[in-house]
């Protein structure tokens, strides 16, 4: 039985929620599960805007196939061709043999890629500007390639002022029933999956989201209509705000997360004062996560969070001790930048774990190495060096 929601009159949400799966992308958990969105619009001409996962196919058909009340479906405006939108668009074809495929090149010919029915003459090519009336609604289409894959483009409804934006301010988390921002605890329950969404897999990609909120930074916005995730009618520009922080690498939170990697303790017992230390000299909402046992993607999503982050690892094998060498590589890997950086290592013989990190954050843009990592060897036998750094840290935050 469908599951539909409309957003005006005549545009419906036709997606669905996956609350089963446990890894996003095979790689990010995803404990509040995740949606699908797709966009059914009821125009003299019929337009979807994206499909969903092969995990939701038969909720996902079934609200189109109500959506529709037994109208064809004319047109099928592919905004982005990653799988988790596109792995059911060869059914709805299917389905539908007269709805035309409308997408950017790059979106067509990874339609070629991925499935094995020609589109040839079933696709229009869009470019940046285009446009596409299909009654009281005109579409305009602004390309934003590497948000988050090269063929993706957003659809902009100049009629009802509605931004589809494809993975653009999308977040995990499966919609319960209230679809829109403003019917859930957006900033207590549902920020830290969206930054955690973000950074993880829009991250890397800053300048290309910056151009694109410069593009949208020019329309009157009264919807935004991601792929992911609640819808927002209000309150747009805070939103909007977090992605102009998260994609120019700007902290959000003028404070720091201790990330350690500790085999038997002591280096936690290192971080474990520094994280006293601050909130004696009145540092708020200082993080310390160990490193073995927070998901990465939590962690990638803190780093971005916080302006000062410091790195306390053991020595293992001669290097950096394992999850904590992923996480620096996964930091830079996302292009994380501007932030002030401290290390603390650990060495029962001969600690090499500082250097190793420091050329590791060295090799990131615009970091700011504190001097003086502090250095311990098997354990804390002394504060002041921790004392010292927490000074530096404090005097940095304010
Ligand atoms: Fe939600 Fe890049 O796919």
């Amino acid at each position: 039985m469908h599951c539909v929601r409309p957003i005006v009159s005549d545009v419906l949400l036709v997606g669905a929620s996956d609350r089963r799966l446990a890894l996003f992308e095979n790689i990010y958990p995803i404990p509040r599960g995740v949606s699908y969105n797709a966009y059914l619009v009821l125009d003299e001409k019929t337009v979807l805007l994206d499909t969903a996962d092969s995990a939701v196919s038969v909720r996902f058909l079934e609200n189109l196939a109500h959506g529709l009340q037994g109208r064809s479906l004319n047109y099928i405006i592919v905004n982005h061709m990653e799988p988790d939108h596109c792995a059911t668009l060869a059914d709805v074809l299917r389905l539908y043999p007269e709805a035309k495929i409308v997408a950017s090149a790059k979106a067509i010919s990874m339609i070629g890629q991925f499935f094995d029915c020609d589109v040839t003459n079933r696709c229009t090519a869009v470019k940046e500007g285009d446009t596409l009336s299909t009654g009281r609604h005109n579409f305009t289409f602004a390309m934003a390639p590497m948000v988050h894959w090269p063929e993706v483009m957003v659809t902009y409804d100049t009629t009802d002022k509605i931004l589809f934006s494809a993975d653009a301010f999308g977040t995990f988390g499966a919609l319960n029933g209230n679809i829109f921002a403003d019917e859930v605890a957006f900033e207590s329950e549902w920020l830290p999956d969206a930054r955690r969404y973000y950074t993880n897999i829009v991250g890397k990609y800053g300048p290309q989201v910056q151009t694109l909120l410069k593009k949208a930074a020019g329309l009157d916005i009264q919807f935004l209509c991601p792929l992911h995730g609640p819808i927002w009618r209000e309150n747009t520009g805070w939103f909007v705000e977090k992605y102009q922080r998260w994609s120019s690498y700007t902290p959000e939170e003028n404070t720091v997360a201790i990330f350690c990697g500790s085999v038997y303790g002591n280096t936690e017992n290192a971080a474990d004062i520094l994280a006293a230390a601050l909130a004696e000299r009145g540092v708020r909402h200082v993080a310390l996560y160990d490193v073995s046992h927070t998901d990465l993607s939590h962690l990638v999503a803190e780093a971005f969070r916080c302006s000062h982050l410091v790195f306390a690892s053991a020595t293992y094998n001669n290097g950096i001790f394992t999850p904590m060498e992923t996480l620096l590589m996964d930091l830079k890997a996302h292009n994380l930048q501007n932030r002030t950086v401290a290390l603390i290592e650990n060495g029962t013989w001969a600690p090499q774990a500082g250097k190793l990190m420091g050329e590791l954050v060295n090799g990131m843009k615009n970091m700011t190495l504190l001097e003086g990592t502090v250095s311990l060897k098997s354990a804390v036998k002394e504060r002041a060096s921790l004392e010292s750094l927490a000074d530096a840290l404090a005097a940095g935050l304010q």
